[in-house]
């Protein structure tokens, strides 16, 4: 079984196998039947898109779920995550999708499941199965990755959908720049001031303020920031032609993105989301395969 942890650890012929897969999944073209496998949708963070996704992606794939709520599990009685996940490789389960807000928390699962670890968020660290759904919807926008710039706004600092896609998307000869508010950039990730970023990248991709991780020394005033670095409609007639805007989402409405641009000409928002269940087919297709 072959798991997913980071898209740093695929070459990027890898990457671009689980594209296509995903590409003939959304054509119907590819055809899969994973039945007699079960998955177990382990989330210790909160999730719609990624655990509702998989969850489609696997019916689709006649691959049974077994029902996991953190809330209600034995882990109200001490046990571990360790013990947990432990629990649900020895019961049979073929496929553990987790989502943890520790840092690379499946390092310490490595020797010790079976299953394949499909990596849905480890905290800052990476979303793999998002970036490659945002890869397939610029794939399918512009049809090449080469010479593509994408600018990341907002909360970067605190963003794994930032961190794994500022990796993959150099990787793939894109130019990726960073932009938002000092106190949320990271050193080494290509600033930008947000006026030269919006003129100038191909694909716009805004990022949610993650007040779930920040540590109470953030001062944050939401009109504020919508006023200096949320996409307006006035922004929005700044941009390339054919330039795009995504989002991993949820986001908020209001603060980083205007109500009336998250569906607008230029948003693939619910397009990313769509996406979701074609790659999340095709990971779950390369865990089984040799
Ligand atoms: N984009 C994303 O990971 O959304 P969820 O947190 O809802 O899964």
């Amino acid at each position: 079984m072959k798991h997913l942890l980071t898209l740093a650890d695929l070459s990027i012929e890898e990457i671009n196998a689980i594209l296509d897969d995903a590409q003939g999944f959304c054509d119907g073209t590819l055809k899969c039947d994973l039945s007699g496998r079960i998955a177990a949708n382990l989330f210790f963070e909160s999730s719609t898109r990624t655990q509702y996704s998989f969850n489609v992606a696997q019916e689709k794939l006649n691959v049974r779920v077994v029902s996991f709520n953190v809330a209600t599990s034995s882990m109200n009685k001490k046990e571990s995550f360790y013990d947990t996940v432990k629990l649900f490789d020895a019961i049979g389960c073929d496929f553990l999708v987790i989502r943890s807000p520790e840092v690379e928390y499946y390092k310490q699962l490595l020797g010790h499941v079976n299953a394949a670890i499909l990596n849905a968020g480890d905290g800052t660290g990476n979303h793999p199965t998002q970036s490659l759904l945002d890869l397939l919807t610029i794939r399918q926008e512009f049809g090449k990755f080469e010479g593509l710039k994408c600018c990341i706004c907002g909360d970067i600092a605190h963003s794994r959908v930032a961190h794994t896609n500022f990796e993959v998307m150099r990787r793939l000869g894109m130019e990726v720049v960073t932009s938002g508010p000092d106190m949320f950039m990271e050193e080494g990730m290509n600033f930008e001031p947000f006026e030269t970023a919006l003129a100038t990248s191909d694909i716009v991709m805004m990022l949610r303020v993650q007040h779930e991780r920040h540590d109470g020394s953030v001062q944050f005033d939401k009109d504020e920031y919508h006023k200096n670095f949320g996409l307006t409609a006035e922004n929005v007639a700044k941009m390339k032609e054919h330039a795009i805007i995504m989002h991993p989402a949820p986001f908020n409405r209001g603060v980083e993105i205007a109500d009336e641009v998250v569906e607008c000409d230029k948003a693939r928002i619910f397009k990313q989301m769509s996406n979701g269940v074609f790659v999340r087919m095709a990971v779950l297709k390369r865990a089984v395969e040799d």
